[in-house]
C-alpha cells in the first residue's frame, strides 16, 4: 500500500527533533540548464521554504541549514556577492510569512566577515521572531565547524574559565538547540565539509544523490523514514540502548 500522508509512512512517530542539512548541488542544477550557478542558489531558496513548511507539518522542532560557509569565500566573487545579495532579498520577502508561520530564526555563524547592511538583516530577522514557537530555523551562514569551536575556546580562555565538554558546547553557536538528531547532505558527496563538527557526535547521517533544488517532501520522507529504522546507541549496547531513533535525557553524550 503506498503511504497517502507523512502519518500513513512508517516511522512517521519518530520524527528527529532536529534536522540539519548541508544543501549540496545548486552550481550543478544550474550548470545542467546552462544557467549561470546563482541560478541555482536562487531555485535553492525555493527548496529551502519547501523543507521549512514540511518540516513544520512534522513537527520537526528545529532545523539547520548551511548556507554559507567559511569556505565560500573562495568561490568567484560574482557567486559570493550573489550568495549576499539572495540573502537580503529573501530575509525581505520571506521573513513575515516564517513569521506568522511561528518560525524562530538563527543565524549561527562569524558576524565580523559580513557587510553591514548583511548583519543589519540577519539582526532584525532574529529580532522579529524571537519569541516565536513553531520551530527555530538556523541558517548558518558564514559558518564553519572548526571557527566554531575556536571561537568558543577563546572567549572561554579570555573568561579565565576551564574548558570542558559543557563549557565549550555552552559557548557554541548551537547552543540554544539540542545537537542534531539527523544530518542530510544532498547532491552525491559523503562529507561534512566543516559543518556542525562538535555538534553531529551522535548524529545520524543521510546522503542523497538528489540535487538541493530537487529537494522536496518526498525526498525529506524518504530520510526520516531511513532515520526512524535506525538503531541509536550513544555509545551503548544494543542491549543498553533499545532501538530508539531519538534520545532520552542525559543520554546525549554517554
Ligand atoms: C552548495 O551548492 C550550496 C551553497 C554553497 C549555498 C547554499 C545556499 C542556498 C541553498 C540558498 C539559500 C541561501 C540563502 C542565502 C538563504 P554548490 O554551489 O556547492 O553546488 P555544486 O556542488 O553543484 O557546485
Amino acid at each position: 500500500m503506498t503511504a497517502k500522508t507523512f502519518e500513513d509512512l512508517p516511522g512517521a512517530g519518530r520524527v528527529p527533533r532536529h534536522v540539519a542539512i548541508v544543501m549540496d548541488g545548486n552550481g550543478r542544477w544550474a550548470q545542467k540548464r546552462h544557467l549561470p550557478r546563482v541560478a541555482g542558489h536562487k531555485q535553492g531558496v525555493d527548496a529551502l521554504k519547501r523543507t521549512v513548511h514540511a518540516c513544520l507539518r512534522r513537527r520537526v522542532q528545529v532545523l539547520t541549514v548551511f548556507a554559507f560557509s567559511s569556505e565560500n569565500w573562495n568561490r568567484p566573487a560574482e557567486e559570493v556577492a550573489g550568495l549576499m545579495e539572495l540573502l537580503v532579498l529573501a530575509l525581505s520577502r520571506e521573513v513575515p510569512e516564517l513569521h506568522k508561520n511561528g518560525v524562530q530564526l538563527h543565524f549561527p555563524g562569524d558576524k565580523t566577515g559580513l557587510s553591514a547592511r548583511v548583519v543589519r538583516g540577519l539582526e532584525s530577522a532574529a529580532v522579529k521572531t524571537v519569541g516565536n514557537q513553531a520551530l527555530v530555523l538556523n541558517v548558518c551562514f558564514n559558518y564553519g565547524g572548526r571557527w566554531d569551536m575556536v571561537q568558543a575556546a577563546r572567549r572561554l580562555a579570555e573568561q579565565g574559565i576551564e574548558i570542558n565538554e559543557e563549557t565549550l558546547s555552552a559557548g557554541m553557536a548551537l547552543a540554544h538547540v539540542p545537537d542534531p538528531d539527523l544530518l542530510i547532505r544532498t547532491g552525491g558527496e559523503s562529507r561534512l565539509s566543516n559543518f556542525l563538527l562538535w555538534q553531529s557526535a551522535y548524529t545520524e547521517l543521510y546522503f542523497s544523490d538528489g540535487l538541493w533544488p530537487d529537494f522536496d517532501e518526498i525526498e525529506l520522507d524518504k530520510a526520516l523514514t531511513d532515520f526512524a529504522g535506525r538503531e541509536r546507541r550513544f555509545g551503548q549496547t544494543s542491549a543498553q540502548a533499545p532501538g530508539s531513533a531519538l534520545p532520552t535525557s542525559g543520554r546525549q553524550h554517554a
